[in-house]
C-alpha cells in the first residue's frame, strides 16, 4: 500500500473529467486500497481518484468515526435524489476551507463495487453529501465552484499564502463530523 499525493486547488488536473472503468482489475483494487490509505491518513471522509491524479471514475468514502464503514463506488451514477441538505463542506484538495453547499439529502446511487459486482445503494445525510461531492470531482468540479467568484478568489489567496508560510502543504485539521474533508 502507498499513500498518494493529493492534488490541490487550483491545480488544473483537478478539472479533468474522469473516464469510466471498463474492467475492474487487480490494479484497480490496488489503487482503491491506496486511496483508502491516503484518505484515512489525511484525514478525510471521501476521496475521488481525480484527486490523486488518476482520471478513472472511482470514489471511496467512510463517514464513520472508526474507519468501519468503507464505501467503494466505481462508475457511480445517481438514479434518484430527494430533499435538501446544506452543510459545511471541506475538501482535501482545498485545505482548511469550509463553506456551505446545497446538496440532495437522500440519494440512490448505482455503480460497481471493488470486485466489479453491481451495486445499488441508498445514502442519506453526510454519506449522501460525500458521494455527491466525490462525484463532482469525477466531473472535474470542486465545491468552491458553487461559491461566488469573490469567495473563490479569497480562497485561492488564502491557500497561496498558507503554502508560502509553510513552504509546503498546510497541516491537516483534525477530522470533525460537521466539517468534513472530502
Ligand atoms: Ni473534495
Amino acid at each position: 500500500m502507498a499513500k498518494l499525493q493529493i492534488l490541490e486547488y487550483p491545480d488544473p488536473r483537478l478539472r479533468t473529467v474522469a473516464t469510466p472503468v471498463t474492467e475492474v482489475t487487480d490494479d484497480t483494487r490496488e489503487l482503491i486500497k491506496d486511496m483508502f490509505e491516503t484518505m484515512y491518513a489525511a484525514p478525510g471522509i471521501g476521496l475521488a481518484a481525480t484527486q490523486v491524479n488518476v482520471h478513472q471514475r472511482i470514489l471511496v468514502a467512510d463517514v464513520s468515526e472508526d474507519q468501519s464503514a468503507p464505501v467503494v463506488l466505481i462508475n457511480p451514477e445517481i438514479t434518484e435524489s430527494e430533499g435538501d441538505a446544506w452543510s459545511d463542506e471541506g475538501c482535501l484538495s482545498v485545505p482548511d476551507v469550509y463553506e456551505k453547499v446545497a446538496r440532495a439529502q437522500q440519494i440512490r446511487v448505482r455503480g460497481l463495487g471493488i470486485t466489479g459486482e453491481p451495486m445499488d445503494m441508498e445514502a442519506e445525510g453526510l454519506l449522501a453529501v460525500c458521494i455527491q461531492h466525490e462525484m463532482d470531482h469525477l466531473e472535474g468540479k470542486l465545491f468552491v465552484d458553487y461559491l461566488s467568484e469573490l469567495k473563490r478568489q479569497r480562497i485561492r489567496k488564502k491557500i497561496e499564502k498558507a503554502r508560502k508560510i509553510t513552504g509546503s502543504q498546510p497541516e491537516p485539521v483534525p477530522v470533525s463530523r460537521d466539517r468534513s474533508d472530502q
